[in-house]
């Protein structure tokens, strides 16, 4: 047999490669996750997949905010290199803003084959049937995507736009050859495993076809920055403590309409990073426990993270040791570890990179 070109031994793959994914409707935090991992364990590579601009991402660190949808939540370590993977859907415009925005030009390489989301697809996104019935984010995504799917003749590649010469790469090839060097890689996905297009069927009924145009999960995040699956170490999958969801269609363990008011009056909403819409809001039922377990094993989660616990519960503000929190939300923490079997080893406690209790 022919032995894998990244492994120790013929066909034993060293397994360098972390997968940080959402397990809800999007907007769980994984911004925050990234940002910090990345810090703490020294990754030299970090990947993005997902679909494109209709993802937002907010990192907060050293006392400034960065509200992102292309550039990977990754950045804020200033030794890692950055990658979009030839899964996602690129907007030159924003990404080279991002770009600036971030200084990151010296260690930034998006793929040759990205498709390109022309204003054409933008315009066709933002008619009534999207906004509407679809509820889509408005950027273009979902079109580009379908064009790809078609295989239109009209789609552009990052290879085709002049601006991004001195970015793009064969981003498969650069992890491949980091991996093979010892290097380790952390991927980011977009979105949440209950926006995959795949759908799931709920007491309220199918999440089809209010769901993004692909599938969300950590085994579409490895193809989509090409690399294979038997690298990965870990899945870390990242549920809110306040679960919320953009856009029309079911959300289970959605809050009556006045509880949602309420917490918004004190400071508790959510607006979506991308469109500004206002984040509808939701608790932890025992459907939204089943379904989160569901999410977690379909991602093959090997850790849970856990964001915004101060949010639910007083008095956790910027702890950063698990002794510290209050009771209340250890209890939802060990509730969490119970149903879905799983470790949570990070758990957000403000908007900083560094506020977090990590129990790894
Ligand atoms: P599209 O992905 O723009 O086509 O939108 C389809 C659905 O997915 C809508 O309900 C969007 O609000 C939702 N969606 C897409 N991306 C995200 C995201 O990053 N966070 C939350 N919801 C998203
Ligand atoms: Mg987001």
């Amino acid at each position: 047999m022919a032995g894998n070109i990244i492994g120790n031994k013929m066909g034993q793959p060293q397994k360098t490669v972390d997968v940080v994914v959402g397990g809800w409707f999007g907007d769980e935090g994984k911004g925050k996750i990234i940002s910090y991992v990345v810090i703490i364990d020294s990754y030299e590579n970090a990947g993005k997949g997902g679909v494109g601009t209709n993802a937002g991402h907010t990192v907060c660190i050293g006392g400034r905010k960065y509200q992102l949808s292309m550039v990977p939540s990754a950045f804020t370590n200033p030794n890692t290199k950055l990658y979009i993977g030839r899964g996602v859907l690129v907007d030159p415009k924003i990404l080279l803003k991002e770009i600036e925005l971030c200084e990151i030009g010296g260690r930034f390489y998006v793929d040759r084959l990205c498709p390109i989301i022309d204003q054409e697809h933008i315009d066709r996104d933002r008619t009534n049937y999207n906004k509407s019935k679809l509820g889509t984010t408005g950027t273009g995504s979902g079109i580009a995507q379908q064009d790809r799917v078609t295989r239109s003749d009209k789609l552009r590649f990052a290879k085709d736009v002049p601006e991004l010469s001195k970015y793009v790469a064969d981003v498969s090839s650069c992890l491949i050859d980091g991996m093979s060097r010892g290097e380790k890689v952390l991927v980011e996905m977009t979105q949440g495993a209950m926006l995959s297009l795949f759908g799931f069927e709920t007491s309220q009924g199918l999440t089809y076809p209010q769901v993004t145009t692909k599938d969300t999960t950590a085994g579409s995040a490895c193809a989509d920055v090409g690399i294979g699956p038997t690298h990965v170490k870990d899945v870390i999958v990242v549920y809110k403590a306040l679960p919320s969801r953009v856009g029309t269609g079911v959300f289970p363990g959605e809050l009556p309409e006045e509880s949602q008011q309420k917490l918004r009056a004190e400071g508790k909403g959510e607006y979506g990073t991308v469109t500004g819409r206002m984040r509808r809001l939701g608790e932890w039922t025992p459907e939204v426990f089943r379904l989160a377990k569901k999410t977690a094993d379909m991602n093959g989660a090997t850790q849970i993270a856990v964001t915004k616990i101060d949010m639910v519960y007083d008095g956790n503000k910027g702890e950063r040791d698990y002794r510290g929190l209050t009771g209340d939300a250890r209890s939802f923490i060990e509730k969490l570890e119970n149903e879905l079997d799983l470790p949570v080893t990070l758990i957000g406690t403000g908007e900083d990179v560094f506020d977090i209790v990590d129990r790894r």
